[in-house]
């Protein structure tokens, strides 16, 4: 384990290497224990640096077996070595060096470097993975053209795989066997791979825009290969959709995807060998739910993508990160929405991008999209860098709108390939085709924090002006005291009485181009002209500015718009308002004492936006969604008692169910699949919605019989662990939960993926006792401190998405998940800082809770011995 050092990386200190590596040539002799590294690097030493500066190459926990230059053993004198650092002292202009190390794959619990997964070797690099497995110049501007040799036993790993292209193969006798891949196109080092094992294959072919032919490959356990078949046809569209609308073609001759279950994260972009999660590539209907075949289709367009914006133009360095992942998730978000609904994935977007990234940016742990400084990076694969960066390349599309957008990224790729860029190369593209100033936009990159914007607006009938007054404002977030002034697009419609725009003839105040209000100044008073009615304001259409909304609207306002704004997300965005309004009145009531009520306008609108076909049910199931807890907790935004949001969701949820039961039934009865299981759009939205009514129909005389039928009847995995969900929350304490937690478990016992959801679903259910389920959940056979996706199943569940049993008044909860986290660093620091992660919003709760809180955190800072990864996220949230 990498233990504290206090090192903090500095954007501004960043400098160009004084030693280049264009060459890289590594030799794997594979063993469990003791793996040979044998690395020969062409280094040349960079122009008009001083001859006598010494090279460091970067390790960690590395053996040194041997070095030499252009074939002599270097002298005691010449260099000097530790397991994370190399320096030769003086070495000549260009030279070679060879490196022989040795390492030991089969006690590498961290999941970076070489380690193995279920008896295959494999790696993961990024970010500074590579020096665990050799010592270089392991930093992302340092590219270079990689020969790889890999020689292993032929019965324990039959298939030998790495980057590029397969060059030779053949035997070396004693059972032991080797292959040779070249990737021609120069890489950073975290984008090498290695995977070598006994593996099933899916094979295909696509045929590339200019009529090349590229071999592909998914290779899975044995016996999971029909499980690989959606992944397989994901990566096909992928394929096509970014010559479609990027004109970019895949560039090598091979393309191989390996599905590993030991993974710090979702999946890699290694150059040519995408390594993932197993959860995110193996799928049928009886195993896997609607929502895991979306992320399976997402992540492997997300991989895909970022051969050309990651590898063909990967990032100058680590702090550029979000060039690369803030792209690359927004062109994955554009191939969402192209291959399913575009309005149902916004909306899906936004949630995502308020419940994981404005905690985030509201909390101790805010950082700007493109941060400056960092202790540990690995800390710094967020929401913030992937979710809000992908929204700051959407703005810029919103901004230059979508033909100039197009030819920025064209800019982009002609001008950086083969580079190693930075956010301000990518600006300036944009700078250059719109002819546009964007150094006050650039900000979003820079400043961390969620803008808030609060409007105001009237009404002058005798003028026919419609007058809005903007201001917005951002709050100081660690290390940024002063807050500049942002550049934030609010797209926007003036709606009349008939739901159409209405048109203007004049606007002072603000550039409003394209339906989008451009707000540059701290308040902006903005007047349209020539507007024959009252309109109703519809604003931050389609989510354009990701930022928060003080608007005061009238319910009945509200209630136009949910049921007539043009925008569908702003339809869902009404009704989501309405909703939480009433949920805070209610937590407000349960507080002092009183019931919560629930107007009428709410529960007829359920029963409209429920029955109304006009709308897809994937829209009608999201808009019935009643906001989570948390949030719920973030619109409160202090003096958080989950309790209470607890029991006001829960009322609210009884009214709507009630106000409703015929239609509900109805509905639930007619959504009945009839065709058989396709895990397309459609399909998918008639499942949701059908399980959001049997989430209200639980709720009701006979709930429990209804879900544990749904639950008896289901066909695939989808309404199964929608049922067993209902079971486990609605009525945790029934025999029909019971019966259905066990039958589950039987029935699943030896699918890792599945059984995950076992642990997810008990996880979550709500209430003090949750914390007596999970503690025992840890002793059962099944659970298995070590895997990553088990971990995340039930302390990640229960820490991240069970807010009453997390926060138990009483703190017990804070001090397991303190020890636990604890556990988990010994074996993986990295997977250990991503928990505690859970703790970040301990200050918006209520003054006993975040003592207990507070307390726990300290607990862990009293460890000796704490991984940078864990010290580095406990100590920020406690700052
Ligand atoms: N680049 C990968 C992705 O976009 C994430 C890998 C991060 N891994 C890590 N250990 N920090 O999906
Ligand atoms: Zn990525």
């Amino acid at each position: 384990m990498r233990t504290d050092t206090g090192q903090v990386f500095k954007l501004e200190d960043y400098r160009p290497s004084d030693y280049l590596i264009p060459k890289t040539e590594l030799t794997f002799s594979l063993s469990k224990e003791a793996t040979r590294v044998t690395t020969v690097l062409t280094i040349e030493r960079r122009k008009g640096v001083d001859a006598g500066t010494a090279l460091a190459l970067d390790g960690d926990e590395l053996k040194l077996v041997g070095v030499s230059i252009d074939g002599k053993a270097l002298g005691a004198a010449d260099y000097s070595a530790t397991p994370d650092q190399l320096t030769v002292f003086a070495p000549p202009q260009s030279f070679q060096l060879t490196i022989e190390t040795e390492v030991d794959p089969s006690t590498n619990s961290t999941l970076m470097g070489l380690y193995r997964s279920s008896n295959v070797y494999c790696t993961q690099c990024e970010a500074e993975g590579f020096r665990r497995i050799t010592y270089f110049l392991d930093r992302p501007d340092i590219l270079s053209v990689y020969t790889v040799r890999i020689e292993a036993d032929r019965t324990e790993a039959p298939l030998l795989l790495s980057n590029g292209n397969p060059v030779q193969h053949g035997n070396l006798g004693e059972g032991r066997h080797f292959a040779v891949w070249h990737d021609p196109f120069p890489k950073p080092s975290y984008l090498f791979a290695l995977v070598a094992g006994s593996l099933g294959k899916v094979a295909d072919e696509f045929t590339t825009l200019s009529g090349r032919k590229v071999e592909l490959g998914i290779y899975v356990e044995h016996g999971k290969e029909a499980l690989a078949g959606y992944a397989m046809d994901a990566l096909k569209r992928s394929m096509k959709w970014d010559e479609e609308k990027f004109g970019r073609e895949y560039d090598l001759d091979v393309f191989n995807i390996v599905a590993v279950s030991d993974f710090n994260m979702g999946a890699m972009e290694n150059k040519g060998l995408n390594i993932f999660n197993d959860k995110y590539v193996l799928a049928d209907e009886q195993t896997a739910t609607d929502a895991d075949f979306a992320n399976i289709e997402a992540i492997i367009a997300h991989e895909y993508f970022h051969n050309w914006t990651g590898n063909r133009i990967t990032c100058r360095d680590w702090f550029q990160l979000c060039l690369k992942e803030g792209l690359t998730v927004y062109r994955d978000h554009e191939f969402s929405a192209d291959q399913r609904s575009r309005p149902v994935k916004r909306i899906a977007e936004v949630r995502t991008l308020r419940a994981h990234q404005f905690p985030e940016d509201q909390g101790p742990l805010a950082h700007p999209v493109r941060p400056r400084r960092y202790r540990e990076i690995n800390n710094f694969y967020t929401a913030t860098v992937y979710e809000k960066g992908s929204e700051v390349v959407r703005m810029i599309r919103t901004i230059l709108g979508t033909e100039v957008f197009r030819a920025g990224m064209d800019l982009y790729f002609e001008r950086h390939d083969g580079e190693a860029a930075t956010i301000d190369d990518f600006l300036k593209v944009f700078e250059d085709v719109s002819g546009r100033d964007l150094s006050q936009f650039a900000l979003w990159y820079h400043q961390a924090g969620t803008p808030n914007v609060t409007v105001s607006s009237s009404y002058d009938q005798s003028a026919r002006a419609f007058t809005l007054e903007i201001e917005q404002s951002l709050a100081p977030t660690p290390s940024e005291s002063r807050k500049r002034l942002m550049h934030i697009p609010l797209a926007f419609g003036l709606v009349g009485a008939d739901g159409k725009d209405l048109p203007y003839d004049g606007v002072e105040g603000a550039t409003v181009e394209n339906s989008v209000i451009h707000l540059r100044k701290r308040h902006q008073s903005v007047r349209f002209t020539g507007i024959a009615e009252r309109p109703v304001l519809s604003l931050n259409r389609g989510f354009s500015a990701p930022i928060t909304l003080s608007l005061e609207q009238k319910p009945e306002d509200l209630i136009f718009l949910a049921g007539n704004d043009r925008d569908a997300f702003s339809r869902w965005q009404a009704f989501n308002t309405l909703l939480t309004d009433a949920l805070i009145s209610g937590f407000r009531n349960i507080l002092g004492g009183k019931q919560p009520e629930f107007g009428e306008h709410l529960q007829g609108l359920a029963g409209r936006i429920a029955a109304d076909t006009s709308l897809e049910p994937a829209f009608r199931a999201l808009a019935l969604t009643l906001p989570g807890e948390s949030d719920i907790a973030r619109d409160i935004g202090k003096g958080i008692d989950p309790d209470a949001i607890l029991a006001a969701r829960h009322a609210c949820a009884s009214t709507i169910a009630a106000a409703n039961e015929q239609g509900f039934r109805y509905l639930y009865e007619e959504l009945r699949d009839s065709e058989p299981f396709q895990p397309d759009a459609d399909g998918a939205g008639r499942r949701a919605l059908r399980n959001v009514l049997l989430d209200y129909l639980a709720l009701l005389p006979g709930g429990a019989d209804l879900a544990a039928s749904h639950f008896d009847n289901a066909t695939n995995m989808t309404d199964r662990a929608a049922a067993l969900t209902v079971l486990a929350q609605r009525h945790s304490d029934s025999a029909q939960a019971d019966k259905a937690l066990k039958h589950f478990e039987k029935q699943y016992s030896t699918d890792a993926l599945v059984m995950d959801k076992w642990f997810i679903i008990q996880a979550g259910v709500p209430g003090p006792r949750a914390l007596e389920t999970v503690r025992a959940l840890t002793e059962h056979p099944a659970f298995s401190i070590g895997n990553p996706n088990r971990v995340r199943a039930l302390i990640g569940t229960f820490a991240g998405a069970n807010q009453t049993g997390f926060h138990r008044a009483d703190g017990e909860s804070y001090r397991f998940f303190a020890d636990i986290v604890l556990k988990v660093e010994k074996r993986n620091p990295q997977v250990a800082a991503r928990l505690a992660t859970a703790m970040r919003s301990w200050r918006s709760l209520e003054p006993v809770r975040q003592d207990k809180a507070r307390d726990a955190l300290v607990s862990i800072l009293k460890q000796e011995k704490l991984s940078a990864d864990l010290k580095d996220i406990v100590e920020r949230t406690l700052a």
